[in-house]
């Protein structure tokens, strides 16, 4: 029995995290999956009951949890509480409560929603690329940092270091998930004028010589923000240290143009992994059943790939996925103003993939 914790959290994160529990429930047993299920609080909710973003005994159940559904934290209510108690704090303090160390970000371009994207259908068409972002080092946590006045000038700095080991499991991570795709793995750097990114070619090249089935190739990051809305479709898998990643997976996002589609997977040592949509809890449609669920839903596609090793399951929730676009259906977000078309709500797009699965 493998329990999955769920953190709905605010907004339309209860919503969605309810269709993608229903698709989980449907297609576990299938896969020889028993999955079992306890829901907590995070974010604006858990500040309205406990005081807390994220009470201590949330992490506990985490920790014994093979993986976490969370919704999305956050909304009007809870912006004027101070730093230190506002909901996304829920979310880095799990984050990093459970040693979450690597950023899995899909981009791609469902047949159907091709012209949802800034760019040219024919640029687009057939976009599946996946950001691996390393989460925890780099120049967001490296020390010595902070400001200071310096002979009257204000003066700051930042830190990006990074040591071997945490290159090396990162690179793992991306070998491992190539492997799951088109094995090909585009290490991102800027070995030009960078210490740090000599130290990540060097450790990726040793990493990659334990995969040889996979392909390697390096990209400098300014080139590569070009090549992604030049020729997207070159990009397998993506890995890249911790502020890169941050810039292309948002660019990877864009370029997809349908935020209510796009999942994220954070993974940690042994399996755990929180999963999650990369949209928000959307304050201006909660409550009225009208959001997309199918990041959601893309999400728990990721839980089974990553968290419970089954990657078929991955692909039929993907699969139904897929068929009902194919079929014309929408939720409201995918419609393009003045298009006319009839939509779906949240439970029903729920109801549609489920149908799709034959469930
Ligand atoms: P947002 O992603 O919540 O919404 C942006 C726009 O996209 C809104 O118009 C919203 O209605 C729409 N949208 C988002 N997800 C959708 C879905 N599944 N279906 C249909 N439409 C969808 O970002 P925003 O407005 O900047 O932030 C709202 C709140 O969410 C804030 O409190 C923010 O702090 C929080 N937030 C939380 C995140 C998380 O929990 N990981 C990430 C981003 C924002
Ligand atoms: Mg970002």
């Amino acid at each position: 029995m493998d329990r999955v914790l769920l953190l709905p959290g605010d907004g339309i994160g209860p919503e969605v995290t309810e269709q993608a529990r229903r698709v989980l429930e449907a297609v576990a047993p299938r896969f020889g999956l028993r999955l079992s299920f306890e829901e907590e609080r995070i974010g604006g909710i858990s500040i309205d009951e406990r005081g807390t973003p994220l009470a201590d005994l949330v992490v506990e159940k985490a920790r014994a949890s093979r993986a976490v559904l969370l919704g999305a934290v956050g909304g009007p209510k809870w912006d004027a509480e101070p730093v230190d108690r506002r909901p996304e704090k829920g979310l880095l303090r799990i984050r990093k409560a459970l040693g979450l160390y690597a950023n899995l970000r899909p981009a791609s371009v469902f047949a159907a929603l091709a012209d949802a994207s800034p760019l040219r259908p024919e640029i687009v068409e057939g976009i599946d690329l996946l950001v691996v972002r390393e989460l925890t080092g780099g120049l967001y946590f490296g020390e010595p940092r902070g400001r200071a006045l310096v002979q009257g000038r204000r003066e700051a700095r930042n830190t990006m270091v990074y040591d071997e080991v945490e290159i090396a499991r990162i690179a793992r991570t991306a070998f491992e998930a190539a492997r799951l795709r088109r094995r090909h793995v585009t290490h991102v750097h800027k070995q030009n004028v960078l210490e740090v990114s000599q130290l990540w070619v060097e450790v990726v090249e040793e990493v990659a010589k334990d995969h040889p089935d996979v392909t390697l190739a390096h990209q400098l990051v300014d080139s590569c923000a070009m090549l992604l809305v030049k020729e997207p479709r070159r990009f397998d898998v993506i890995v890249t240290e911790n502020l890169f990643g941050d810039i292309l997976s948002d660019e990877a996002a864009m370029i997809t143009g349908s935020l209510g589609m796009l999942p994220s997977a954070s993974l940690g040592e042994g399996g755990l992994g929180l999963y999650e949509p990369v949209h928000g809890s959307a304050p201006d449609i909660a409550g009225r059943d009208i959001a997309n669920p199918l990041a959601a839903i893309l999400s728990a596609a990721m839980l089974f790939e990553h968290s419970l090793a089954a990657p078929e399951a991955a692909a039929a929730v993907r699969g139904a996925v897929a068929a009902v676009l194919d079929a014309g259906k929408r939720t409201g977000d995918l419609v393009l103003p003045g298009e006319g078309r009839p939509t779906l709500g949240c439970r029903a797009m729920g109801d549609a993939v489920l149908a799709a699965l034959g469930a």
